[in-house]
Protein backbone atom coordinates (compact mmCIF):
# COMPACT_ATOMS: atom_id res chain seq x y z
CA UNK A 1 0.00 0.00 0.00
CA UNK A 2 1.01 3.57 -0.11
CA UNK A 3 2.33 4.81 2.85
CA UNK A 4 4.39 7.95 4.34
CA UNK A 5 6.74 5.16 6.38
CA UNK A 6 9.35 6.97 8.14
CA UNK A 7 12.79 5.12 8.29
CA UNK A 8 14.82 7.66 10.02
CA UNK A 9 14.17 11.50 11.31
CA UNK A 10 14.11 13.92 8.42
CA UNK A 11 12.17 17.15 7.08
CA UNK A 12 8.68 15.83 5.59
CA UNK A 13 10.32 17.29 2.42
CA UNK A 14 13.06 14.74 2.46
CA UNK A 15 10.28 11.65 3.21
CA UNK A 16 9.49 9.37 -0.60
CA UNK A 17 6.13 8.16 -0.38
CA UNK A 18 6.51 4.21 -0.28
CA UNK A 19 4.67 2.61 -2.69
CA UNK A 20 4.42 -0.96 -1.24
CA UNK A 21 4.35 -0.54 2.55
CA UNK A 22 3.18 -4.22 4.29
CA UNK A 23 -0.81 -3.40 5.09
CA UNK A 24 -1.03 -2.77 8.64
CA UNK A 25 -2.42 -6.40 10.57
CA UNK A 26 -5.81 -5.20 13.19
CA UNK A 27 -4.94 -6.42 16.85
CA UNK A 28 -7.32 -7.99 19.42
CA UNK A 29 -9.39 -5.05 19.69
CA UNK A 30 -8.79 -3.36 16.30
CA UNK A 31 -10.50 -3.14 13.11
CA UNK A 32 -8.89 -1.98 10.08
CA UNK A 33 -10.27 1.18 8.00
CA UNK A 34 -9.90 1.63 4.69
CA UNK A 35 -8.55 5.61 4.92
CA UNK A 36 -9.63 8.25 2.50
CA UNK A 37 -8.40 10.88 3.86
CA UNK A 38 -6.55 11.81 6.66
CA UNK A 39 -5.45 15.65 8.19
CA UNK A 40 -2.33 17.19 8.58
CA UNK A 41 -1.16 18.44 12.01
CA UNK A 42 1.67 20.76 13.67
CA UNK A 43 3.24 17.86 15.06
CA UNK A 44 3.54 15.66 12.16
CA UNK A 45 6.48 17.97 11.19
CA UNK A 46 7.70 17.51 14.48
CA UNK A 47 7.28 13.68 14.77
CA UNK A 48 9.25 12.86 11.64
CA UNK A 49 11.95 14.66 12.68
CA UNK A 50 12.51 13.15 15.93
CA UNK A 51 11.22 16.77 17.95
CA UNK A 52 7.81 15.39 19.39
CA UNK A 53 6.94 14.30 22.96
CA UNK A 54 6.08 10.80 21.36
CA UNK A 55 8.05 8.89 18.93
CA UNK A 56 7.02 5.33 17.69
CA UNK A 57 10.33 3.33 16.59
CA UNK A 58 11.64 2.90 12.99
CA UNK A 59 9.76 2.02 10.67
CA UNK A 60 6.50 4.15 11.65
CA UNK A 61 3.69 5.49 9.36
CA UNK A 62 3.06 9.58 10.11
CA UNK A 63 -0.38 10.88 10.69
CA UNK A 64 -2.92 10.50 13.52
CA UNK A 65 -6.37 11.88 12.33
CA UNK A 66 -8.45 10.25 9.64
CA UNK A 67 -11.92 9.22 7.88
CA UNK A 68 -12.67 6.30 5.97
CA UNK A 69 -14.31 2.99 5.48
CA UNK A 70 -14.14 0.07 7.97
CA UNK A 71 -12.19 -2.56 5.23
CA UNK A 72 -14.18 -5.40 3.66
CA UNK A 73 -11.33 -7.43 5.24
CA UNK A 74 -11.29 -5.80 8.80
CA UNK A 75 -12.00 -7.90 11.60
CA UNK A 76 -15.25 -6.99 13.68
CA UNK A 77 -14.00 -7.64 17.47
CA UNK A 78 -16.83 -8.75 20.09
CA UNK A 79 -19.09 -5.30 21.04
CA UNK A 80 -17.67 -3.49 17.95
CA UNK A 81 -20.92 -2.22 16.66
CA UNK A 82 -19.47 -1.23 12.99
CA UNK A 83 -19.47 -3.40 9.93
CA UNK A 84 -17.63 -3.20 6.31
CA UNK A 85 -18.22 -0.18 4.53
CA UNK A 86 -19.45 1.90 7.61
CA UNK A 87 -17.75 5.38 7.32
CA UNK A 88 -16.09 6.68 10.09
CA UNK A 89 -13.33 8.43 11.53
CA UNK A 90 -10.96 7.78 13.96
CA UNK A 91 -7.58 8.98 15.38
CA UNK A 92 -3.57 6.65 16.23
CA UNK A 93 -0.99 7.54 17.34
CA UNK A 94 0.73 7.15 14.24
CA UNK A 95 -0.24 5.56 10.99
CA UNK A 96 -3.07 7.29 9.01
CA UNK A 97 -0.87 8.63 6.11
CA UNK A 98 -1.30 5.42 4.61
CA UNK A 99 -4.31 3.78 2.22
CA UNK A 100 -5.18 1.82 5.31
CA UNK A 101 -4.82 1.77 9.39
CA UNK A 102 -5.55 -0.51 12.05
CA UNK A 103 -7.22 1.52 15.24
CA UNK A 104 -8.86 0.09 18.10
CA UNK A 105 -12.66 0.07 17.29
CA UNK A 106 -13.44 2.44 20.18
CA UNK A 107 -11.35 5.21 19.00
CA UNK A 108 -13.44 5.13 15.72
CA UNK A 109 -16.86 6.97 15.63
CA UNK A 110 -19.50 6.89 12.64
CA UNK A 111 -19.40 9.64 10.41
CA UNK A 112 -22.27 11.75 10.02
CA UNK A 113 -24.09 11.22 6.53
CA UNK A 114 -23.76 14.75 6.00
CA UNK A 115 -19.87 15.24 6.20
CA UNK A 116 -17.72 14.22 3.53
CA UNK A 117 -14.51 12.56 4.13
CA UNK A 118 -12.41 15.28 3.75
CA UNK A 119 -14.61 16.89 6.50
CA UNK A 120 -14.50 14.44 9.04
CA UNK A 121 -10.39 14.18 8.28
CA UNK A 122 -9.63 16.72 11.18
CA UNK A 123 -12.54 15.82 13.80
CA UNK A 124 -10.93 13.64 16.16
CA UNK A 125 -8.82 15.56 17.34
CA UNK A 126 -9.42 19.15 16.62
CA UNK A 127 -13.16 19.71 17.18
CA UNK A 128 -12.81 18.02 20.97
CA UNK A 129 -10.39 19.74 22.24
CA UNK A 130 -12.34 23.33 21.27
CA UNK A 131 -15.45 22.09 22.25
CA UNK A 132 -14.20 20.65 25.45
CA UNK A 133 -12.05 23.84 25.92
CA UNK A 134 -15.18 26.24 25.73
CA UNK A 135 -17.65 23.66 27.46
CA UNK A 136 -15.61 21.56 30.18
CA UNK A 137 -13.07 24.22 31.02
CA UNK A 138 -14.05 27.74 30.37
CA UNK A 139 -17.74 27.23 31.32
CA UNK A 140 -18.74 29.19 28.50
CA UNK A 141 -22.75 30.63 28.95
CA UNK A 142 -24.75 31.91 25.80
CA UNK A 143 -24.77 35.11 25.56
CA UNK A 144 -20.93 35.72 26.74
CA UNK A 145 -18.06 37.68 24.46
CA UNK A 146 -15.44 35.08 23.57
CA UNK A 147 -12.03 36.03 21.94
CA UNK A 148 -10.50 33.07 19.67
CA UNK A 149 -6.60 33.66 18.52
CA UNK A 150 -5.80 32.32 15.42
CA UNK A 151 -9.20 32.09 14.50
CA UNK A 152 -8.60 30.83 11.16
CA UNK A 153 -6.40 27.55 12.18
CA UNK A 154 -7.36 24.02 12.74
CA UNK A 155 -8.61 24.12 16.62
CA UNK A 156 -9.35 28.28 16.05
CA UNK A 157 -12.06 28.19 13.76
CA UNK A 158 -14.10 25.14 15.01
CA UNK A 159 -13.75 27.20 18.49
CA UNK A 160 -14.96 30.18 16.33
CA UNK A 161 -18.04 28.14 15.34
CA UNK A 162 -18.75 26.34 18.52
CA UNK A 163 -18.41 29.51 20.66
CA UNK A 164 -21.64 30.44 18.25
CA UNK A 165 -23.40 27.39 18.13
CA UNK A 166 -23.23 28.02 21.76
CA UNK A 167 -24.77 31.83 22.06
CA UNK A 168 -21.85 33.48 22.45
CA UNK A 169 -20.54 37.06 20.59
CA UNK A 170 -17.33 36.06 18.91
CA UNK A 171 -13.93 38.13 18.13
CA UNK A 172 -11.92 36.26 16.02
CA UNK A 173 -8.53 37.65 16.61
CA UNK A 174 -5.87 36.50 12.72
CA UNK A 175 -2.78 37.47 11.62
CA UNK A 176 -4.21 38.70 8.15
CA UNK A 177 -6.81 40.43 6.12
CA UNK A 178 -7.24 36.91 4.19
CA UNK A 179 -7.57 34.78 7.30
CA UNK A 180 -10.03 37.36 8.92
CA UNK A 181 -12.23 37.20 5.72
CA UNK A 182 -12.26 33.34 6.73
CA UNK A 183 -12.90 33.54 10.05
CA UNK A 184 -16.13 35.90 9.52
CA UNK A 185 -17.23 34.18 6.12
CA UNK A 186 -16.96 30.54 7.16
CA UNK A 187 -16.40 30.82 11.15
CA UNK A 188 -18.96 33.17 10.90
CA UNK A 189 -17.28 35.69 13.81
CA UNK A 190 -19.33 38.65 14.85
CA UNK A 191 -16.55 40.78 15.15
CA UNK A 192 -12.98 40.05 13.66
CA UNK A 193 -9.19 42.05 14.45
CA UNK A 194 -5.75 41.95 13.17
CA UNK A 195 -3.57 40.99 15.73
CA UNK A 196 -0.73 41.45 14.18
CA UNK A 197 -1.52 45.45 14.33
CA UNK A 198 -0.22 46.60 17.52
CA UNK A 199 -3.02 47.18 20.22
CA UNK A 200 -5.10 45.42 18.66
CA UNK A 201 -6.68 45.17 22.78
CA UNK A 202 -8.05 48.55 22.22
CA UNK A 203 -10.35 47.57 19.26
CA UNK A 204 -11.44 44.19 21.32
CA UNK A 205 -12.29 46.59 24.19
CA UNK A 206 -14.44 49.06 22.23
CA UNK A 207 -16.02 46.38 20.59
CA UNK A 208 -17.64 45.41 24.08
CA UNK A 209 -18.12 48.63 25.31
CA UNK A 210 -15.11 48.68 27.46
CA UNK A 211 -15.72 45.65 29.24
CA UNK A 212 -13.52 43.20 27.61
CA UNK A 213 -14.14 39.42 26.79
CA UNK A 214 -15.41 36.45 29.40
CA UNK A 215 -13.25 33.91 27.61
CA UNK A 216 -10.27 34.09 25.55
CA UNK A 217 -9.54 30.63 23.55
CA UNK A 218 -5.45 30.99 22.82
CA UNK A 219 -3.59 28.36 20.50
CA UNK A 220 -0.65 31.00 19.75
CA UNK A 221 0.91 31.98 23.32
CA UNK A 222 -0.99 35.51 23.76
CA UNK A 223 -2.45 34.81 26.90
CA UNK A 224 -0.47 37.71 28.15
CA UNK A 225 -1.88 40.12 25.80
CA UNK A 226 -4.78 39.22 25.51
CA UNK A 227 -5.22 39.68 29.25
CA UNK A 228 -5.61 43.27 27.85
CA UNK A 229 -8.73 43.12 27.19
CA UNK A 230 -10.46 40.39 29.19
CA UNK A 231 -13.19 41.32 31.41
CA UNK A 232 -13.84 40.91 35.03
CA UNK A 233 -13.28 37.24 36.13
CA UNK A 234 -12.91 36.47 32.44
CA UNK A 235 -11.67 32.63 31.80
CA UNK A 236 -8.42 32.49 29.60
CA UNK A 237 -8.04 29.23 28.32
CA UNK A 238 -4.44 27.78 26.95
CA UNK A 239 -4.39 25.65 23.77
CA UNK A 240 -1.29 25.60 22.47
CA UNK A 241 1.75 27.61 21.44
CA UNK A 242 1.85 28.01 17.68
CA UNK A 243 4.02 31.34 18.08
CA UNK A 244 6.97 28.87 19.31
CA UNK A 245 7.18 29.99 22.24
CA UNK A 246 5.83 28.55 25.74
CA UNK A 247 4.69 31.72 27.80
CA UNK A 248 5.02 32.66 31.24
CA UNK A 249 2.90 35.33 33.26
CA UNK A 250 3.11 37.65 36.11
CA UNK A 251 0.74 36.85 38.55
CA UNK A 252 -0.60 39.73 39.34
CA UNK A 253 -2.35 39.95 36.04
CA UNK A 254 -4.45 37.40 37.41
CA UNK A 255 -5.03 38.57 40.43
CA UNK A 256 -5.84 41.87 39.13
CA UNK A 257 -9.29 41.27 37.26
CA UNK A 258 -9.86 37.77 39.69
CA UNK A 259 -9.36 35.90 36.34
CA UNK A 260 -8.66 31.76 35.81
CA UNK A 261 -6.51 30.91 33.11
CA UNK A 262 -7.18 27.30 32.61
CA UNK A 263 -5.25 24.50 30.41
CA UNK A 264 -6.78 21.78 27.69
CA UNK A 265 -5.05 18.84 26.45
CA UNK A 266 -7.46 16.86 24.99
CA UNK A 267 -5.17 13.85 24.03
CA UNK A 268 -4.69 13.16 28.02
CA UNK A 269 -8.40 12.31 28.45
CA UNK A 270 -7.76 8.98 26.87
CA UNK A 271 -6.19 8.19 30.17
CA UNK A 272 -6.78 10.91 32.91
CA UNK A 273 -11.28 11.11 32.00
CA UNK A 274 -11.96 8.24 29.68
CA UNK A 275 -15.62 8.68 30.87
CA UNK A 276 -15.92 12.18 29.82
CA UNK A 277 -15.03 11.76 25.93
CA UNK A 278 -18.00 10.23 25.04
CA UNK A 279 -20.08 13.11 26.51
CA UNK A 280 -17.98 15.14 24.35
CA UNK A 281 -17.97 13.21 20.67
CA UNK A 282 -21.84 12.75 21.76
CA UNK A 283 -22.40 16.91 21.79
CA UNK A 284 -20.14 17.32 18.76
CA UNK A 285 -21.83 14.80 16.45
CA UNK A 286 -25.19 16.50 17.72
CA UNK A 287 -23.86 19.95 16.51
CA UNK A 288 -22.31 18.42 13.32
CA UNK A 289 -25.69 16.50 12.16
CA UNK A 290 -27.47 18.44 12.39
CA UNK A 291 -25.11 21.18 10.58
CA UNK A 292 -25.44 23.90 13.32
CA UNK A 293 -21.52 23.35 12.88
CA UNK A 294 -19.54 22.62 9.81
CA UNK A 295 -15.40 21.88 9.54
CA UNK A 296 -13.74 24.07 7.19
CA UNK A 297 -11.54 22.52 5.21
CA UNK A 298 -8.27 24.69 2.86
CA UNK A 299 -8.49 24.92 -0.09
CA UNK A 300 -5.82 22.86 -1.49
CA UNK A 301 -6.57 19.05 -1.05
CA UNK A 302 -3.25 17.06 -1.32
CA UNK A 303 -3.02 13.75 -2.73
CA UNK A 304 -1.17 11.82 -0.69
CA UNK A 305 2.15 12.05 -3.15
CA UNK A 306 1.81 15.92 -2.73
CA UNK A 307 2.18 15.54 1.48
CA UNK A 308 4.89 17.47 2.23
CA UNK A 309 3.51 20.32 0.43
CA UNK A 310 0.75 20.51 2.58
CA UNK A 311 2.94 20.02 5.47
CA UNK A 312 5.16 22.48 4.25
CA UNK A 313 2.18 25.32 3.77
CA UNK A 314 1.15 24.52 7.63
CA UNK A 315 4.76 25.17 8.35
CA UNK A 316 4.61 28.18 6.96
CA UNK A 317 1.55 29.83 8.26
CA UNK A 318 -0.09 29.64 5.23
CA UNK A 319 -3.37 27.33 5.41
CA UNK A 320 -6.59 28.06 6.97
CA UNK A 321 -9.20 25.76 8.19
CA UNK A 322 -8.16 22.36 8.63
CA UNK A 323 -5.27 21.10 6.03
CA UNK A 324 -6.47 17.57 4.37
CA UNK A 325 -4.62 14.81 2.24
CA UNK A 326 -6.95 12.74 0.39
CA UNK A 327 -5.40 9.05 -0.06
CA UNK A 328 -8.56 7.52 -1.96
CA UNK A 329 -11.29 9.05 -4.10
CA UNK A 330 -14.97 8.26 -2.83
CA UNK A 331 -15.82 8.16 -7.12
CA UNK A 332 -13.42 6.16 -8.31
CA UNK A 333 -13.31 3.41 -5.21
CA UNK A 334 -17.27 3.12 -6.04
CA UNK A 335 -16.22 2.40 -9.63
CA UNK A 336 -13.54 0.11 -8.80
CA UNK A 337 -16.54 -1.75 -6.78
CA UNK A 338 -18.88 -2.68 -10.42
N1 LIG B 1 -4.38 21.49 23.80
C1 LIG B 1 -4.74 20.56 22.96
O1 LIG B 1 -5.30 19.52 23.32
C2 LIG B 1 -4.48 20.79 21.50
C3 LIG B 1 -5.12 20.03 20.50
C4 LIG B 1 -4.86 20.33 19.15
C5 LIG B 1 -3.96 21.36 18.84
N2 LIG B 1 -3.33 22.05 19.85
C6 LIG B 1 -2.36 23.12 19.54
O2 LIG B 1 -3.01 24.25 19.04
C7 LIG B 1 -2.11 24.97 18.19
C8 LIG B 1 -2.79 25.29 16.88
O3 LIG B 1 -3.09 24.07 16.19
P1 LIG B 1 -3.84 24.12 14.79
O4 LIG B 1 -4.08 22.72 14.39
O5 LIG B 1 -4.99 25.07 14.85
O6 LIG B 1 -2.70 24.74 13.87
P2 LIG B 1 -2.84 25.56 12.51
O7 LIG B 1 -4.04 25.18 11.74
O8 LIG B 1 -1.50 25.48 11.88
O9 LIG B 1 -3.09 27.07 12.99
C9 LIG B 1 -2.15 27.73 13.77
C10 LIG B 1 -2.29 29.25 13.55
O10 LIG B 1 -1.49 29.90 14.53
C11 LIG B 1 -1.13 31.17 14.05
N3 LIG B 1 0.29 31.45 14.31
C12 LIG B 1 0.73 32.47 15.05
N4 LIG B 1 2.07 32.49 15.09
C13 LIG B 1 2.48 31.43 14.35
C14 LIG B 1 3.76 30.92 14.02
N5 LIG B 1 4.90 31.51 14.46
N6 LIG B 1 3.83 29.82 13.25
C15 LIG B 1 2.71 29.21 12.81
N7 LIG B 1 1.46 29.65 13.10
C16 LIG B 1 1.36 30.76 13.87
C17 LIG B 1 -1.40 31.17 12.54
O11 LIG B 1 -2.53 32.01 12.32
P3 LIG B 1 -2.30 33.56 11.92
O12 LIG B 1 -1.50 33.54 10.65
O13 LIG B 1 -3.67 34.10 11.77
O14 LIG B 1 -1.54 34.17 13.06
C18 LIG B 1 -1.75 29.72 12.22
O15 LIG B 1 -2.70 29.64 11.19
C19 LIG B 1 -0.86 24.10 18.03
O16 LIG B 1 0.13 24.59 18.88
C20 LIG B 1 -1.33 22.73 18.48
O17 LIG B 1 -0.29 21.95 19.00
C21 LIG B 1 -3.58 21.80 21.14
Amino acid sequence: MRAVVVTEYAHPSKIPLTLNAPAPKAGGNEVLVDVYSAGLNFYDILQCQGKYQYQPPFPFVLGTEFAGRIAADSPIPKGCPYKPGDRVFGGVSNGAYAEKVAVKWADVLPLPANMTFDQGAGLFVTWPTSYEALVGRAELKSGEWVLVTASAGGVGIAAVQLAKALGAKVIAAAGSPAKIDVSVKYGGADHAVDYSKPNWQQEVLKITGGRGVDVVYDPVGLIRDSLKCIAWKGRAIVVGFAGGKIESLPLNLVLLKNISIVGIHWGAYTTKEPAHKPAVYGALLDLLSTGRVKPVVYGDIYPLERIADGLAALEQRKTWGKVVTRIRNEEAAEKAKL
